[in-house]
């Protein structure tokens, strides 16, 4: 099977991690790295150039640069017919704006590109949009938090069954503070009962309470982003179904692993902008699909 051949453009958080993620992939190689200077990245074996008509071979360029910057680099690639996968943090009329103008261009060259396709917007944004999907009639909340807010909890710490624990604060979008308490137990804890225990403790009775069980409270405190996404159905709704995703991730990482995804997906699209509504979760997994088919429905 031939790879893939990726260029990243702009070697920035994102950069470095989608040139990680190509290295690590099977099914891609790293065609280079264009940089608006020619700093050699010695960590990776792949050739730093200042445009890419310096470099063999790119199907897909995935942009890495500023918000700002990203317009102009999008429209010169696809000029050169190079599909592209961006994921420069606009939402709502920006982002329709961006998208219309990267179609135009795109049909232009009639080359296919994918947009928005990073965490949020990106993987994230697949979840909101199914969540509501799911529960038509109903509220969304979504908090972010970064893990640094994280603090240990001694209290939680002492209860029977648990190693670590970290908590933390969050005022929701309606202002009323929760508390989540991430929790790391020994194999054979009760989870129920330590969940019982946290939420009863007396510290803890005066807000809201979340208890989530962690494999590790370590590779926590190395995750530098989190997010809680909650829908609910309107009061009234005979169903009352809720949706509930608590994710903690390296905003760049999974980022990169979005737009490599997109990246599979483009050799089955045809020419203009995709957002990641637009596509078959099946592309998004390239050959893999029916082994994902398999595994996963
Ligand atoms: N959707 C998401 O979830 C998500 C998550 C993370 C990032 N992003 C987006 O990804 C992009 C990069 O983010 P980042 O955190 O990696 O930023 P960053 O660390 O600041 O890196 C951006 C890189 O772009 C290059 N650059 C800087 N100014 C430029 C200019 N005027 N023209 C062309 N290139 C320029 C530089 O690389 P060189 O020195 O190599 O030229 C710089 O290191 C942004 O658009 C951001 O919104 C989206």
């Amino acid at each position: 099977m031939k790879k893939l051949r990726v260029a990243v453009i702009g070697l920035g958080n994102l950069g470095r991690k989608c040139a990680e993620g190509v290295v690590a992939d099977q099914a891609m190689a790293l065609a280079g790295i264009v940089r608006r200077s020619r700093s050699p990245a010695s960590w990776l074996k792949a050739p730093v150039v200042t445009h890419v008509s310096d470099l063999n071979e790119v199907d897909v360029a995935l942009i890495c640069v500023p918000p700002d910057a990203t317009m102009g680099v999008v429209k010169e690639l696809l000029q050169k017919r190079i599909p592209i996968v961006e994921c420069a943090r606009l939402h709502g009329e920006a982002f329709l704006r961006q998208k219309s103008e990267i179609h135009r261009v795109a049909l232009l060259h009639r080359v296919p590109a994918v947009v928005g396709a990073g965490s949020d917007p990106g993987a994230i944004s697949l979840f909101r949009s199914h969540f509501a999907l799911l529960v038509p009639r109903g509220h969304t909340e979504t908090s972010l938090h970064t893990a640094s807010s994280l603090h240990h909890t001694l209290a939680v710490e002492g209860i029977r069954g648990v190693r670590k624990a970290l908590a933390t604060e969050i005022k929701s979008i309606g202002g009323a503070v929760q508390r989540y308490v991430y929790v790391e137990l020994e194999p054979a804890a009760d989870v129920a009962g330590v969940e019982h225990a946290i939420i009863h403790d007396p510290l803890f009775l005066t807000e809201q309470t979340l208890v989530f069980p962690v494999p590790s409270i370590a590779a926590l405190e190395e995750t530098n982003r989190g997010v809680l996404l909650e829908r609910r159905a309107a009061a009234g709704e005979a169903s009352h179904s809720s949706f509930l995703l608590e994710a903690r991730f390296d905003e760049a990482g999974l980022a990169a692993r979005m737009m490599l995804a997109a990246a599979r997906s483009l050799s089955m699209l045809q020419a203009g902008a995709h957002s990641v509504l637009d596509l078959p979760p099946g592309v998004l997994w390239g050959e893999q699909r029916t082994a994902a088919e398999k595994e996963w429905l």
